[in-house]
């Protein structure tokens, strides 16, 4: 079976698109409810018919040309679905939001920011973005963290925003700009001019 987009790596991870086969893994990395207090749009409890619909909006978006991606993101040592991170598009603007999940058993051992940072760059080099935003909830502060080591800078908060799990929650907004990632990969000196130089 051919996947929708390319797969890409990074240095202990393979990703790839969806395929109908991994729902049940993707069930099972979704259902703890530690997850879906933190994310949107997983919805409490989540079935394999849920994960089935997930896959198969990404293979249908891809056929209709979307430029929406969502990488399932496996280790390379156990080949075990690890991760999912994702961008989802607003051409007319250049812009895309960053989203992402670790599998629980897999949290604190640095795939999350793995994942963010070949996301961002999947997303300015092969997507020609111009920014890149994401937002995460306040209770969540290891998203935070994920976001601000990928270098993204802290642009708001909507306060009581969203209704989940019988409260309101807070989301903060973050983005990174092209040109700040850009100075952020060059190297030290690049591109300032020099004092008294040619
Ligand atoms: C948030 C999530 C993606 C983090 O995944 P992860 O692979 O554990 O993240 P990483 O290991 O790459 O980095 C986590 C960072 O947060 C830090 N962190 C963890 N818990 C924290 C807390 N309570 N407060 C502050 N920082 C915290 C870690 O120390 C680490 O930073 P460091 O590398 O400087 O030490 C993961 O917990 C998850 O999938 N949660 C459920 C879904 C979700 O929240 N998705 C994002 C929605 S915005």
């Amino acid at each position: 079976m051919s996947d929708a987009y390319p797969p890409i790596e990074t240095e202990r991870l393979r990703l790839r698109a969806p395929r109908l086969a991994d729902a049940r893994e993707i069930q099972r990395c979704c259902a703890p409810i530690e997850m879906a207090m933190m994310m949107l749009s997983v919805p409490h409890p989540y079935s394999v018919e849920a994960a089935e619909k997930f896959v198969g909006d990404q293979v249908e978006k891809a056929r209709m040309g979307s430029p929406d991606r969502n990488f399932l993101a496996f280790a390379k040592t156990t080949g075990l679905l690890v991760a999912c991170a994702g961008l989802r598009a607003e051409p007319a603007h250049r812009h895309a939001e960053l989203g992402y999940w670790v599998a629980m058993d897999h949290w604190g051992r640095g795939y999350a920011s793995e994942c963010a940072e070949r996301l961002v760059r999947y997303g300015f080099e092969e997507m020609n973005l111009h920014k890149i935003h994401a937002g995460y909830y306040t209770h969540n502060p290891a998203s935070g963290r994920v976001l601000a080591k990928a270098g993204f800078r802290a642009e708001g908060l909507r306060s009581q925003h969203i209704w989940r799990f019988d409260r309101f929650v807070d989301v903060a907004l973050t983005g990174l700009l092209r040109s700040d990632w850009e100075a952020s990969r060059a190297p030290r000196g690049a591109g300032r001019s020099v004092e008294g130089g040619a």
